[in-house]
Order: structure tokens, then C-alpha cells, then sequence
């Protein structure tokens, strides 16, 4: 095999274990004598696959029973939206805290529907930190707070949610299950796949109770009620299931899900996260070759930002790396510099054959 060690931001590396179960499960799966993808959505045996998954993430995230789980399509992005049309639908109003591109789109998307406040913004654009509990205020109107937790592209992260006496809503796109959080502390919490759980094309939803009292009054409200792919209530009572899911992806997501259990579950998963953040942070940190974006305290544990001296260096160390089997190490376009994506798949060894790589790429180019 010549597998490089992966360092996409998303989709992104998955366990090679996991991808082997899913090998044989394409041509034949169980005894169904089909693939995965070739039964349907309302067998036995589809349901079994479906209801593993959503046990496991309810065990492996401790979500509270009267919580719902369900696994849309549409990404995060459809979420951004999706939400704010079931909170505050009817016209209510919600409060972001922007900390970068995505909670930027996120607000963007939510401000179509509802009163939209920003509770946040960078005041000098950066987005090279998270703001701390006393640099904001929440309308006491406000039906929700919404926050992103992992800011992928700029590599920053909230280390606890942040303090408020509204409800919580969290895209957790980029750090789901790879720590402990939480759970009953948010009203919602949305996740796309590909980063820590699987392929593109399925979004993890975790619903409290209340949520889904709310979406039933702004169905009330609207005029001929919510659309029926973006009613939260319709697909909680139909157990994402109003019309065909992405099988094959669900499927993924169990067996990443059981690969994560196998390895001991988020208690297990956090300490390698911080092991291999902590190994990329101290050559970082070691000279002044690297610039670091994040601020020390809103660091990052899955996306790890920096800048070299140059732009053509930066170029030079993104195509040199990738002759040395480090790939995908390219910042976004938005912030340029390099990124590394350490999501739960990618082992310490990536992290340890990279930072090897950077001390000889600094003897030679520092
Ligand atoms: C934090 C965060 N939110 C939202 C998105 C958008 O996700 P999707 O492409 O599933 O819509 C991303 C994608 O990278 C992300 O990192």
C-alpha cells in the first residue's frame, strides 16, 4: 500500500480498518446477497445497520434519551438554515458568535429567516481566537446562542462551550467525538460526516426536546407548514427515514463509530487529540521559522494553522512534503500558510514523521 499520511481538512483521512470492513460490505453485506448500497432503506437489515449507529453515537457522546438523533443529507450547510428555520421560523430571533467562516455563513443563512444578532465578531478579522465568556452578551430574547466549536479553517477551537443562559447551538462539524462534551448542555448539535465520522453526504443532528417543540410552533406559524426535508419534527417521527438516506454513509459512520468504542471511546480519543496537538504545538512553538496563527488559548486540537516566512516557502513546504508522503497540508485559500487536519483517524505517527519533516525542511530552508 501507498497510503500517505492525510492531512485533509475534509473529507478527511479515514481509519484504514474501517475502510477494509467497508470493502467487502460493497460487494456483498451479511447475507443479503447484495452490497450495502444495493438494499433497501426499509429491510431489516438496513435498520440494523441505522439503529447501530445511532445507539453508538448516543453511548459514545452520553446523548441524554429523551434527545433525538437523526442523519440528514445536505451537510452543515443545509443545517445553517435547517435550524434557524425550525427555532425561529416564525420570526423569532437568536443570537451567533462569529469566529470565522463558518459561523459567518451559518449567521448569513439563519439572518434569511430570523432577528439575528452577532453576539461576537473578531474585531480585527484575524479569527486567530475564540472570545472568552465576559467578551459577550446574549439577548435575553434570544431563543438560542449559536457557536461553532472548531473553527477549521483558522484553526481555532472553544476548549468549553461558551457560558450563556440561553439555549446552546453548536456546529460541531469539526471536533465531534473527539472529546467528551456535554451533550445536555446544547439544545442542538449538527455535524457533516467527513471529518471525524465518516464520508460527505450525511449530517449527524442531535436534537433536545425542546427543539422539536419549538419547529412544531414555527410549523404552526408558516404558512402551509415547514418544508417536509427541512421539518425537523416530520423527520424525528419518520426516524430519518422520510425518504431515502444515505445508506452507504450511515453504514460508514457505524463502523467509524465502532472503531471508536474499540479504541476505548471520546476519554481515549481526547488524550491522543492533545498528545498529537500538543507534539505539532512544540515545534511550533521552538523558533520563530513557524508563525503560529491561533493565540495559545484558543488553539486548536484538529486544525493546526501556521505561516513560513514567505509565500513561495509556504509553497515550497506544501509540494516537498507531499514528495515525503505528508499530504494535503495546503491552507485554505481564505488564510493561506499551511494547515494540518489531526482528526481522530490520523495516529501519532503522522504527527510524529511530519514534525520530523519540518525540522529538516527548517535546516535546509531557515
Ligand atoms: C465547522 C464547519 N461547519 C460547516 C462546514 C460545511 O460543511 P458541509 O460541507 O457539510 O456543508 C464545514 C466544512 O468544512 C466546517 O468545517
Amino acid at each position: 500500500m501507498s497510503r500517505a499520511h492525510n492531512f485533509s481538512a475534509g473529507p478527511a483521512a479515514l481509519p484504514v480498518e474501517v475502510l477494509e470492513e467497508l470493502q467487502p460490505a460493497l460487494v456483498e453485506f451479511g447475507d443479503m446477497r447484495a452490497g450495502i448500497m444495493e438494499i433497501s432503506h426499509r429491510s431489516a437489515a438496513f435498520a440494523e445497520v441505522h439503529h447501530a449507529a445511532r445507539d453508538r453515537l448516543r453511548r459514545l457522546m452520553s446523548v441524554p434519551d429523551d434527545y433525538t438523533i437523526l442523519f440528514l443529507q445536505g451537510g452543515a450547510s443545509l443545517q445553517f438554515w435547517m435550524l434557524a428555520l425550525n427555532l425561529v421560523g416564525d420570526g423569532g430571533s437568536a443570537d451567533y458568535l462569529l469566529t470565522g467562516t463558518w459561523s459567518r455563513k451559518a449567521r448569513t443563512e439563519a439572518a434569511r429567516v430570523g432577528d439575528i444578532a452577532i453576539a461576537w465578531d473578531d474585531p480585527d478579522g484575524r479569527y486567530d481566537r475564540v472570545p472568552a465568556d465576559d467578551e459577550f452578551t446574549v439577548r435575553p430574547d434570544a431563543r438560542y446562542l449559536h457557536y461553532t466549536s472548531n473553527n477549521t479553517i483558522a484553526g481555532t477551537q472553544f476548549s468549553t462551550p461558551p457560558a450563556a443562559d440561553r439555549p446552546l447551538v453548536c456546529d460541531m462539524s469539526s471536533d465531534i467525538c473527539s472529546r467528551p462534551v456535554d451533550v445536555g448542555a446544547h439544545a442542538l448539535i449538527y455535524a457533516g460526516a467527513q471529518k471525524n465520522l465518516g464520508p460527505s453526504g450525511v449530517t449527524a443532528v442531535i436534537l433536545s426536546p425542546w427543539v422539536l417543540e419549538q419547529s412544531r410552533r414555527c410549523a404552526a406559524v408558516l404558512p402551509g407548514g415547514l418544508p417536509s426535508m427541512l421539518d425537523y419534527g416530520l423527520m424525528a417521527s419518520k426516524d430519518s427515514l422520510f425518504n431515502t438516506p444515505n445508506t452507504f454513509g450511515i453504514f460508514a459512520l457505524e463502523r467509524v463509530l465502532a472503531w471508536l468504542e474499540r479504541q476505548g471511546g471520546l476519554e481515549a480519543m481526547a488524550a491522543r487529540n492533545a498528545r498529537k496537538a500538543a507534539t505539532l504545538y512544540a515545534e511550533l512553538d521552538r523558533t520563530d521559522f513557524w508563525r503560529p496563527h491561533a493565540r495559545v488559548d484558543s488553539r486548536s486540537q484538529m486544525n493546526v494553522t501556521w505561516r513560513l516566512p514567505t509565500p513561495e516557502l509556504e509553497a515550497t513546504f506544501v509540494a516537498e512534503a507531499a514528495d515525503a508522503g505528508l499530504m494535503a497540508l495546503k491552507g485554505h485559500r481564505s488564510v493561506g500558510g499551511i494547515r494540518a487536519s489531526i482528526y481522530n483517524a490520523t495516529g501519532q505517527q503522522a504527527v510524529d514523521d511530519l514534525v520530523a519533516f519540518m525540522r529538516d525542511f527548517e535546516a535546509r530552508h531557515g
